[in-house]
C-alpha cells in the first residue's frame, strides 16, 4: 500500500520540551527518500496542526489535557482518513501520546472491516499510566491505559467505543522503566511484555518471535517506535532516556523479523527530541532502523 506521512509535531504529552521537532528531523535524515529508494510509494502529507505547548504544571494528575486531546482528535481524523483510502500510515512524533489517535484510528478501522489488531509497542516504558497513579503527569505515559478503557473519558472515547483495545491485542518489547503503581495495572490486565530481563536471558530472536506469533493472514499489526527503545548510548536524541536498551544489532534484527512477518500496517515513530540529540544521531539512526523495517537487507534485494 502507499505510505501516507503524516507529522505531528507535539510536546504536550512530555514532561521535556522539545519533542514537537522530531518530524522535521527525521525528514532532514532523509526518511522520505530512503522509503523512496525502497519502491515505496510516498505521500509526505506534511505536519497536522495543533496547539502549541502552554508548558503548564499538571492539572488533577493530567498535564496539558485539553491540548493532548486536541491533537489527538486531529491524528485520529487524519489517520483514519487514510486507512480509509487503503494507504499505510506512518506518523512522526511527537510524543507517544499521539498514540491514542493512531491506534485508536487503526482499531476502528479493523472493528469495521473484521480485522484482528496486533499492537507492537517497542519501548523503554509500558505507558499505563493513570491520573492517579502517574508519577509526572506525563499523558505520554498513558496512552496504552486510555486506549485499553482506563483514562479521562475525552481520550477513552476518542473511537467513540471504548474500550479501544483488548490489552491482549497489546505486546510490548524493550521494556525496563515502570513505574510503582503502573506495575500492578500491567499485571492485573495481563499485558505481554518482554522486558530486558527476558531479552537478556532468551535473546532478541525468541522475544520477537512470540511478539509476532499467532497472527492471521489478516492480522493487522501496528507498530508504535518510541526511540526511548533503544540504548542512550546510541540514540540519545530522547527526553526520557532509560540505560540498558537494545543495541543496534538486537535493534536490527526487531526490525529485520517485523519486516519478514509481512502485517505491518501502520507506524509511529515517537519521541525523538533534536533537543538532546548530537547533530541528529538519532534521527539517522531512525531513518536506518526504519528501512530495514520496511525490508532493506544486506542480502536480499538489489
Ligand atoms: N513512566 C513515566 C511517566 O509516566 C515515563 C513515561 C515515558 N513515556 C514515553 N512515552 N516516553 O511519566
Ligand atoms: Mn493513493
Ligand atoms: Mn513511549
Ligand atoms: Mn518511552
Amino acid at each position: 500500500a502507499p505510505l501516507a506521512v503524516i507529522g505531528v509535531p507535539t510536546d504536550v504529552g512530555a514532561g521535556h520540551r522539545g519533542a514537537s521537532m522530531g518530524p522535521e528531523a527525521l525528514r532532514v535524515a532523509g526518511l522520505i527518500e530512503a522509503l523512496r529508494a525502497l519502491d515505496l510509494t510516498v505521500h509526505d502529507r506534511g505536519n497536522l496542526g495543533g496547539p502549541h505547548n502552554p508548558w503548564q504544571p499538571p492539572v488533577a494528575g493530567y498535564r496539558h489535557l485539553d491540548e493532548v486531546v486536541e491533537w489527538n482528535q486531529a491524528v485520529f481524523r487524519a489517520v483514519l482518513a487514510e486507512l480509509e483510502q487503503g494507504h499505510f500510515p506512518v506518523m512522526l512524533g511527537g510524543d507517544h501520546c499521539l498514540a491514542m489517535g493512531s491506534v485508536g484510528a487503526v482499531a476502528a478501522h479493523c472493528r469495521r472491516n473484521g480485522r484482528p489488531l496486533r499492537v507492537l509497542w517497542l519501548d523503554a516504558h509500558s505507558d499505563f499510566n493513570t491520573s492517579e497513579i502517574t508519577p509526572t503527569g506525563n499523558v505520554h505515559g498513558m496512552p496504552l491505559a486510555c486506549l485499553c478503557g482506563i483514562g479521562p473519558e475525552p481520550l477513552t472515547h476518542l473511537t467513540g467505543t471504548s474500550p479501544a483495545i483488548d490489552p491482549k491485542e497489546i505486546k510490548q518489547v524493550g521494556i525496563r522503566s515502570v513505574d510503582a503503581g503502573e506495575k500492578r495495572l500491567v499485571r492485573q490486565h495481563g499485558l505481554d511484555i518482554y522486558d530486558m530481563r527476558f531479552i537478556d536471558e532468551h535473546g532478541m530472536r525468541r522475544a520477537m518471535e512470540q511478539a509476532l506469533a499467532d497472527m492471521t493472514p489478516d492480522t493487522h499489526l501496528h507498530v508504535s517506535f518510541d526511540i526511548d527503545f533503544l540504548d542512550p548510548t546510541i540514540a540519545p536524541g530522547v527526553g526520557t532516556t532509560v540505560p540498558g536498551g537494545p543495541t543496534y544489532r538486537e535493534a536490527q534484527l526487531v526490525m529485520e523479523m517485523i519486516a519478514d512477518c509481512g502485517r505491518m500496517a501502520s507506524l509511529d515513530i515517537v519521541e525523538l527530541n533534536p533537543a538532546y540529540d548530537e547533530h541528529n544521531r538519532s534521527g539517522l539512526l531512525a531513518v536506518d532502523l526504519v528501512e530495514s523495517l520496511f525490508g532493506k537487507s544486506t542480502l536480499m534485494r538489489d
